[in-house]
């Protein structure tokens, strides 16, 4: 069963019953927690890209409600609130929650890009990076040009597991799209 958080769509800790969280220190250090079959996929892709010459991470997976509330103050100190409340989920409505979210960083001549100004530049690199997506059971969750049926801006960096089957049958369906659901 796919997993819809959104803004309509509001997560419980239900949710995450039958889950299990890996552990993941990432390039920067920092302790992530992901869902472990979103986890398993992601090396995949990772591993699929490096053939490319293409090197991913993870800039953040898994959210509780205290994190991300804390996320949302940093950008709204960062950025200021409009952008904060633009791009930010609310506590309870971010599919980050699920663990089943990713929010990828690049790393190009050897530098990690992980400022979202500077990852929306990167067009080339994810145009290969989200061809790639369906064969690992991610998609594209806030693509261009859906930002009314999705609710948020373009993040090319947030990517979402949800099954390869599923995956390679969405097409260009955002994820509500898919499900019937708002
Ligand atoms: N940036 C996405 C929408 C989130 O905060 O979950
Ligand atoms: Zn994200």
């Amino acid at each position: 069963m796919i997993l819809l958080v959104n803004k309509n769509n509001i997560f419980n800790e239900d949710m995450l019953k039958d889950f299990q969280m890996i552990e993941y220190e990432n390039y920067d250090g920092q302790t992530k927690y992901v869902e472990s079959e979103t986890f398993r996929h992601f090396e995949m892709l990772r591993a699929h890209l490096r053939v490319d010459g293409i090197e991913i991470d993870i800039d953040g997976a898994y959210r509780s409600l205290e994190s991300q509330e804390n996320l949302f103050l940093k950008f709204m100190n960062k950025y200021g609130i409009d952008y904060a409340e633009e791009i930010v989920a609310m506590p309870g409505t971010s599919e980050h929650h699920t663990g089943q979210a990713i929010d990828i960083v690049i790393k190009k001549n050897n530098k990690w890009i992980i400022e979202n100004d500077d990852l929306l530049k990167e067009e080339k690199i994810f145009d290969r990076i989200h061809k790639s997506l369906k064969y690992f059971g991610f998609v594209l969750r806030y693509p261009k040009g859906k930002e009314n049926i999705t609710g948020y801006p373009y993040e090319p960096w947030h990517i979402r597991y949800i099954g390869e089957k599923e995956a390679m049958e969405i097409g260009d369906l955002t994820l509500e799209e898919y499900l019937g659901k708002e």
